[in-house]
């Protein structure tokens, strides 16, 4: 555990709650359901951790990664973000929600598809990073309340973090493998059109259930909330960064990489549009 580069992380104590800005997120029903749904998602990172360290297995570098370094930074994510909504909304009951939420949320992990082989799964994870950075960074712009500003950009740095090391394993398999750019580009596409996925309106759902309970079953209320969601997370994003990250693992000739991106960005378009 005392290894260099966990020690040299952030912890919860760096946050110092007694500076949050009530007047300005209290009252913000989006945002509570933004850090709220977050906050079970990181929460329940444990669950799917053992079948990516399972996946791997005799991959020593991979292995030890994942569980010291990498699973330890997205559970430490999942209690800041609780201890946030904690603060700012005492009212809502986070554990008795988060148990409801990681009943239906277990049922997904263990069918969990993981990609064909190593090295593209590697890729998926590259994609799955992006989405996390993608949304942490939007969530601090979005905000002007300084502690939640502090911690998503905390947040936003440690999966671009996790998404560096997942990119230089991605690289390694990839030589093993020898795994040609269209392989790689099926599963980073799969991957990009399932961030939006049944994770997220799991948590949300579950969220409802215990902020609203008289609304839980108001599918339109609810698709409803996902939407406005969205539509922060899109408004907020800077879709080069993005764009680049996605792109990364495909190592297209530049010339390659202008005449694809144009139908790249208005596929993460349709993605982040719903
Ligand atoms: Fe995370
Ligand atoms: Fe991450």
């Amino acid at each position: 555990m005392a290894s260099h580069e966990v020690e040299a992380h952030w912890t919860i104590e760096d946050l110092d709650f007694s500076r949050i800005a009530l007047d300005r997120v209290r009252s913000d029903e989006n945002l509570f359901y933004l850090v709220a749904a977050a906050s079970f998602i990181e929460s329940g990172s444990d669950l799917y951790t053992h079948n990516l360290v399972d996946f791997f297995r005799g991959d020593e570098e991979v292995t030890a990664w994942l569980s010291t370094q990498w699973e330890q930074e997205e559970l430490q994510h999942g209690k800041a973000l609780r201890a946030y909504v904690e603060y700012v909304w005492p009212e809502f009951p986070w554990e008795q929600a988060y148990r409801g939420f990681l009943e239906e949320y277990a049922t997904y992990c263990k069918v969990e598809l993981l990609a064909p082989t190593r090295g593209l799964e590697m890729s998926a994870r590259c994609v799955v990073e992006t989405g996390t950075a993608t949304y942490y960074k939007a969530m601090a712009r979005s905000t002007d309340e300084p502690v939640l500003h502090d911690l998503a950009t905390r947040i936003a740095t440690d999966e671009v973090n996790h998404y560096k090391h997942f990119y230089r394993f991605f690289r390694r398999y990839r030589e093993q493998e020898g795994l040609g750019r269209f392989r790689v580009l099926g599963t980073i596409g799969r991957r990009t059109l399932e961030l939006k996925s049944e994770d997220a309106d799991c948590a949300i759902r579950h969220v409802v259930r215990a902020r609203s309970p008289e609304r839980a079953d108001d599918t339109a209320y609810v698709r409803g909330l996902g939407a406005t969601m969205n539509r922060t997370i899109r408004t907020h994003l800077s879709p080069g960064a993005t764009l680049k990250m996605l792109m990364r693992p495909l190592e297209l000739p530049a010339r390659v990489q202008t005449v694809v991106q144009y139908p790249i960005q208005q596929f993460m378009q349709h993605v982040f549009l719903r």
